[in-house]
Protein backbone atom coordinates (compact mmCIF):
# COMPACT_ATOMS: atom_id res chain seq x y z
CA UNK A 1 0.00 0.00 0.00
CA UNK A 2 1.48 3.32 -0.95
CA UNK A 3 1.37 5.79 2.32
CA UNK A 4 -1.48 8.25 1.95
CA UNK A 5 -0.99 10.54 5.34
CA UNK A 6 1.70 12.77 3.24
CA UNK A 7 2.30 16.20 2.80
CA UNK A 8 3.58 16.04 -0.78
CA UNK A 9 5.33 19.47 -1.61
CA UNK A 10 6.55 19.74 -4.94
CA UNK A 11 7.98 22.79 -6.94
CA UNK A 12 10.79 23.79 -9.19
CA UNK A 13 14.32 24.86 -7.86
CA UNK A 14 14.65 27.21 -5.48
CA UNK A 15 11.03 27.61 -4.05
CA UNK A 16 12.56 27.57 -0.70
CA UNK A 17 10.47 24.16 -0.58
CA UNK A 18 13.16 22.78 1.99
CA UNK A 19 13.04 25.08 4.67
CA UNK A 20 9.27 25.36 4.65
CA UNK A 21 9.08 21.89 4.56
CA UNK A 22 11.79 21.69 7.52
CA UNK A 23 9.56 23.95 9.82
CA UNK A 24 6.33 22.30 8.52
CA UNK A 25 7.29 18.97 9.85
CA UNK A 26 8.40 20.26 13.43
CA UNK A 27 5.28 22.39 13.70
CA UNK A 28 2.76 19.18 12.42
CA UNK A 29 5.28 16.60 14.53
CA UNK A 30 5.43 14.72 11.18
CA UNK A 31 8.72 13.29 9.55
CA UNK A 32 10.60 15.24 7.01
CA UNK A 33 11.80 13.82 3.97
CA UNK A 34 13.94 15.85 1.21
CA UNK A 35 13.70 13.64 -1.63
CA UNK A 36 16.14 16.38 -3.60
CA UNK A 37 18.95 14.81 -0.81
CA UNK A 38 18.47 11.78 -2.14
CA UNK A 39 19.17 12.41 -5.67
CA UNK A 40 21.89 14.30 -4.84
CA UNK A 41 23.79 12.04 -2.72
CA UNK A 42 23.41 8.87 -5.31
CA UNK A 43 24.85 11.89 -7.68
CA UNK A 44 27.82 12.44 -5.14
CA UNK A 45 28.25 8.43 -5.21
CA UNK A 46 28.60 8.25 -8.69
CA UNK A 47 31.00 11.04 -9.27
CA UNK A 48 33.11 9.22 -5.78
CA UNK A 49 32.89 5.98 -8.00
CA UNK A 50 34.04 8.04 -11.45
CA UNK A 51 30.60 6.96 -13.47
CA UNK A 52 28.62 10.48 -13.38
CA UNK A 53 26.93 10.73 -16.72
CA UNK A 54 29.41 13.73 -17.75
CA UNK A 55 32.36 11.63 -16.53
CA UNK A 56 30.90 8.51 -18.78
CA UNK A 57 29.23 10.71 -22.28
CA UNK A 58 32.15 8.82 -24.59
CA UNK A 59 30.45 5.38 -23.69
CA UNK A 60 26.80 5.93 -22.41
CA UNK A 61 26.18 1.67 -22.79
CA UNK A 62 29.06 1.24 -20.16
CA UNK A 63 28.82 4.46 -17.87
CA UNK A 64 24.98 3.24 -17.15
CA UNK A 65 26.15 -0.23 -16.18
CA UNK A 66 28.73 1.59 -14.09
CA UNK A 67 26.07 3.67 -12.44
CA UNK A 68 23.58 0.65 -12.01
CA UNK A 69 26.27 -1.35 -10.07
CA UNK A 70 27.57 1.75 -7.75
CA UNK A 71 23.56 2.28 -7.40
CA UNK A 72 23.06 -1.55 -5.91
CA UNK A 73 26.35 -0.84 -3.30
CA UNK A 74 24.59 2.32 -2.39
CA UNK A 75 22.62 2.27 0.71
CA UNK A 76 20.99 5.76 1.58
CA UNK A 77 19.59 6.67 5.33
CA UNK A 78 18.28 9.86 6.10
CA UNK A 79 18.70 10.15 9.93
CA UNK A 80 17.97 13.44 12.01
CA UNK A 81 18.56 15.49 9.19
CA UNK A 82 21.47 13.89 7.92
CA UNK A 83 22.33 11.81 4.42
CA UNK A 84 23.93 8.76 5.29
CA UNK A 85 25.11 6.96 2.35
CA UNK A 86 27.05 3.16 3.25
CA UNK A 87 26.97 4.35 6.95
CA UNK A 88 28.84 7.72 6.07
CA UNK A 89 27.47 11.18 6.78
CA UNK A 90 27.89 12.89 3.10
CA UNK A 91 25.61 15.76 4.03
CA UNK A 92 28.45 18.33 3.62
CA UNK A 93 29.10 17.24 0.21
CA UNK A 94 25.59 17.52 -1.40
CA UNK A 95 25.32 21.41 -2.55
CA UNK A 96 28.64 21.57 -4.55
CA UNK A 97 28.54 22.80 -7.55
CA UNK A 98 30.47 19.61 -8.95
CA UNK A 99 26.88 17.90 -7.70
CA UNK A 100 24.74 20.22 -9.02
CA UNK A 101 26.14 20.17 -12.71
CA UNK A 102 25.22 16.24 -12.73
CA UNK A 103 21.96 16.14 -10.37
CA UNK A 104 19.51 17.08 -12.95
CA UNK A 105 21.03 14.18 -15.27
CA UNK A 106 21.22 11.44 -12.65
CA UNK A 107 17.46 12.72 -11.41
CA UNK A 108 16.28 11.99 -15.25
CA UNK A 109 17.50 8.14 -15.23
CA UNK A 110 14.46 5.99 -14.62
CA UNK A 111 16.22 3.11 -12.94
CA UNK A 112 17.61 5.80 -10.21
CA UNK A 113 14.14 7.36 -9.53
CA UNK A 114 12.36 3.79 -9.42
CA UNK A 115 14.70 2.92 -6.34
CA UNK A 116 14.22 6.68 -4.54
CA UNK A 117 10.71 5.89 -5.21
CA UNK A 118 11.10 2.27 -3.38
CA UNK A 119 12.58 4.12 -0.44
CA UNK A 120 10.61 7.11 -0.05
CA UNK A 121 7.57 4.66 0.50
CA UNK A 122 9.18 2.77 2.96
CA UNK A 123 10.17 6.10 4.90
CA UNK A 124 6.81 7.68 4.67
CA UNK A 125 5.11 4.25 5.82
CA UNK A 126 6.75 4.39 8.85
CA UNK A 127 4.59 7.51 10.37
CA UNK A 128 3.36 10.56 8.38
CA UNK A 129 5.78 12.82 6.66
CA UNK A 130 6.26 16.61 4.77
CA UNK A 131 7.57 14.99 1.68
CA UNK A 132 9.21 17.71 -0.36
CA UNK A 133 10.43 17.47 -4.37
CA UNK A 134 9.55 17.42 -7.87
CA UNK A 135 7.06 14.24 -7.83
CA UNK A 136 5.90 13.65 -4.20
CA UNK A 137 1.96 14.71 -5.34
CA UNK A 138 2.01 13.20 -8.86
CA UNK A 139 4.08 10.44 -8.92
CA UNK A 140 5.35 9.30 -5.60
CA UNK A 141 2.51 9.84 -3.40
CA UNK A 142 -0.72 9.72 -5.80
CA UNK A 143 -3.03 9.55 -2.84
CA UNK A 144 -1.55 11.84 -0.22
CA UNK A 145 -3.64 13.31 1.66
CA UNK A 146 -2.44 17.01 1.22
CA UNK A 147 -0.86 18.18 -2.15
CA UNK A 148 1.03 21.51 -2.95
CA UNK A 149 2.54 22.71 -5.25
CA UNK A 150 5.24 25.57 -3.90
CA UNK A 151 6.27 28.49 -6.95
CA UNK A 152 7.93 31.85 -7.18
CA UNK A 153 9.24 34.25 -9.85
CA UNK A 154 12.84 32.81 -11.28
CA UNK A 155 13.98 36.03 -10.32
CA UNK A 156 13.33 35.81 -6.30
CA UNK A 157 14.13 31.70 -6.51
CA UNK A 158 17.74 33.17 -7.73
CA UNK A 159 17.92 35.91 -5.11
CA UNK A 160 17.07 33.04 -2.15
CA UNK A 161 19.85 30.73 -3.56
CA UNK A 162 22.53 33.54 -3.50
CA UNK A 163 21.73 34.15 -0.02
CA UNK A 164 21.92 30.15 0.37
CA UNK A 165 25.55 30.23 -1.55
CA UNK A 166 26.68 33.47 0.42
CA UNK A 167 25.87 31.16 4.26
CA UNK A 168 28.26 29.19 2.93
CA UNK A 169 30.68 31.52 2.22
CA UNK A 170 30.45 30.93 -1.67
CA UNK A 171 29.80 34.80 -3.61
CA UNK A 172 27.85 33.93 -6.85
CA UNK A 173 26.35 36.11 -9.45
CA UNK A 174 22.89 36.20 -9.49
CA UNK A 175 22.70 36.51 -13.31
CA UNK A 176 24.73 32.36 -13.04
CA UNK A 177 22.34 31.28 -10.76
CA UNK A 178 19.45 32.76 -12.39
CA UNK A 179 20.90 30.91 -15.79
CA UNK A 180 21.47 27.96 -13.53
CA UNK A 181 18.12 27.45 -12.36
CA UNK A 182 16.71 28.24 -15.81
CA UNK A 183 18.58 25.20 -17.13
CA UNK A 184 17.46 23.11 -14.41
CA UNK A 185 13.67 24.29 -14.66
CA UNK A 186 13.92 22.83 -17.92
CA UNK A 187 15.62 19.34 -17.46
CA UNK A 188 13.40 18.68 -14.01
CA UNK A 189 10.06 19.37 -16.33
CA UNK A 190 11.14 18.16 -19.62
CA UNK A 191 12.67 14.76 -18.80
CA UNK A 192 10.15 11.65 -19.82
CA UNK A 193 9.92 9.87 -16.49
CA UNK A 194 7.96 11.72 -13.62
CA UNK A 195 9.07 15.37 -14.67
CA UNK A 196 8.45 18.44 -12.27
CA UNK A 197 4.48 18.90 -13.21
CA UNK A 198 1.41 20.48 -10.44
CA UNK A 199 -0.60 17.42 -9.81
CA UNK A 200 -4.28 18.60 -10.37
CA UNK A 201 -5.52 18.15 -7.30
CA UNK A 202 -2.85 20.28 -5.39
CA UNK A 203 -3.10 23.60 -3.42
CA UNK A 204 -0.90 26.07 -6.08
CA UNK A 205 1.08 28.66 -3.70
CA UNK A 206 2.75 31.69 -5.18
CA UNK A 207 5.49 32.73 -2.20
CA UNK A 208 7.23 34.89 -4.54
CA UNK A 209 7.20 38.34 -1.76
CA UNK A 210 6.54 36.39 1.20
CA UNK A 211 8.64 35.41 3.97
CA UNK A 212 8.85 31.83 5.23
CA UNK A 213 6.98 32.28 8.13
CA UNK A 214 4.04 33.71 6.10
CA UNK A 215 4.39 30.72 3.34
CA UNK A 216 4.79 28.18 6.37
CA UNK A 217 1.47 29.68 8.42
CA UNK A 218 -0.61 29.36 5.11
CA UNK A 219 0.25 25.57 4.73
CA UNK A 220 -0.52 24.79 8.22
CA UNK A 221 -3.84 26.18 7.63
CA UNK A 222 -3.81 24.58 4.72
CA UNK A 223 -3.14 21.01 6.27
CA UNK A 224 -5.34 21.58 9.38
CA UNK A 225 -7.95 22.66 7.68
CA UNK A 226 -8.29 19.97 5.29
CA UNK A 227 -7.42 17.79 7.92
CA UNK A 228 -10.97 19.20 9.81
CA UNK A 229 -12.66 18.80 6.69
CA UNK A 230 -11.74 15.60 6.19
CA UNK A 231 -12.62 14.62 9.40
CA UNK A 232 -16.27 15.66 9.17
O1 LIG B 1 15.35 19.99 -4.58
P1 LIG B 1 16.82 19.88 -4.96
O2 LIG B 1 17.38 21.11 -5.65
O3 LIG B 1 17.67 19.46 -3.83
O4 LIG B 1 16.84 18.70 -6.06
C1 LIG B 1 18.03 18.29 -6.65
C2 LIG B 1 17.72 17.66 -8.01
O5 LIG B 1 17.03 16.44 -7.83
C3 LIG B 1 16.90 18.52 -8.96
O6 LIG B 1 17.62 18.75 -10.14
C4 LIG B 1 15.68 17.72 -9.28
C5 LIG B 1 15.93 16.36 -8.70
N1 LIG B 1 14.78 15.85 -7.96
C6 LIG B 1 13.90 15.06 -8.64
O7 LIG B 1 14.08 14.81 -9.84
N2 LIG B 1 12.85 14.50 -7.98
C7 LIG B 1 12.64 14.77 -6.69
N3 LIG B 1 11.60 14.21 -6.07
C8 LIG B 1 13.53 15.62 -5.99
C9 LIG B 1 14.59 16.16 -6.67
Amino acid sequence: MIPTQVVAIDGPSGAGKSTVARQLAAQLGFGFLDTGAMYRAITWHFLQTGCAPAECAGDPDRGVARMRQALATAHLELVAGAVLLNGKDVTAHLRTREVESQVSAVSALSFVREAMRDLQRVVAAAGPVVAEGRDMGSVVFPQARWKVYLDAAPSERARRRCQDFARQGRIVSEGDVLEEILVRDRLDSTRSDAPLRQAPDAFYLDSTGLLTEQVVAMLLQFVRGTSAAGAS
